[in-house]
């Protein structure tokens, strides 16, 4: 079985994917993680995020083992992950690796902007998942705050929403609801009432139900 979940930045997706590959015991992808991963190189190295052939070219050497490491959770390596993902010939480059991560056995949850829509349309669960940007920053705010980083939390709203725009916007594989996907609004709920509700959706589907 696959599972994709897509949603805007800050939603809370990634932790939602985790918890429901724990709860199925099937693997899981974050795939803004390999976005942030080829964006990093590009900083690291100093050449321009819009150079699209050094992005193409770091995409293809992309090395899953840098996918743990906590430079790629910061502020700008998202932004930057934002920019890169715009350039067509890089998300080429890396539907392939999408793909047989999704195929693999036992099953796969795979989060990001376009897992239902481009990368696996035949997935047997999409949600999509959304809140509103305010507590998406609040969110964020807390987290950094958590991890003892300053956080400005009208700058984070500012860069969550030119990020919403970024990904909404662009020709290549935009972030859009399928048409097949649930939505799920996080926005009034925790941690533990997302992965509820978001495992209830994939019950309800499984068991041929097309309403939750
Ligand atoms: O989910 P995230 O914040 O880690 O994603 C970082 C950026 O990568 C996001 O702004 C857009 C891009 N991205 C994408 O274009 N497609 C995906 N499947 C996942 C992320």
């Amino acid at each position: 079985m696959i599972i994709a979940i897509d949603g805007p930045a800050a939603s809370g997706k990634g932790t939602l994917g985790k918890r429901l590959a724990a709860h199925y015991g099937y693997r899981h992808l974050d795939t803004g993680v390999i976005y942030r991963a080829v964006a990093k190189a590009l900083l690291d190295a100093g050449f321009e995020l819009t150079d699209e052939a050094r992005a193409v070219a770091a995409a293809q050497a992309l090395d899953p083992e840098t996918f743990g490491d906590p430079a790629l959770k910061s502020q700008a390596v998202g932004g930057a992950a934002s920019v890169v993902s715009a350039i067509p010939a890089v998300r080429q480059a890396l539907v392939d690796f999408q793909r047989q991560f999704a195929a693999g056995a036992p099953g796969a949850v795979l989060d990001g902007r376009d897992i239902g829509t481009v990368i696996c349309p035949d997935a047997d669960v999409k949600i999509f998942v959304v809140a509103a940007p305010e507590i998406r920053a609040r969110r964020r705010t807390l987290e950094a705050e958590a991890r003892g980083e300053p956080a400005d939390e009208a700058l984070i709203l500012a860069d969550i929403l030119s990020r919403d725009e970024r990904d909404r916007n662009r020709a290549a594989a935009p972030l859009k609801q399928a048409t097949d996907a649930v939505l799920l609004d996080n926005s009034h709920l925790d941690i533990e009432g997302g992965v509820r509700a978001a495992i209830a959706i994939v019950e309800a589907v499984r068991a041929g139900r097309s309403r939750v």
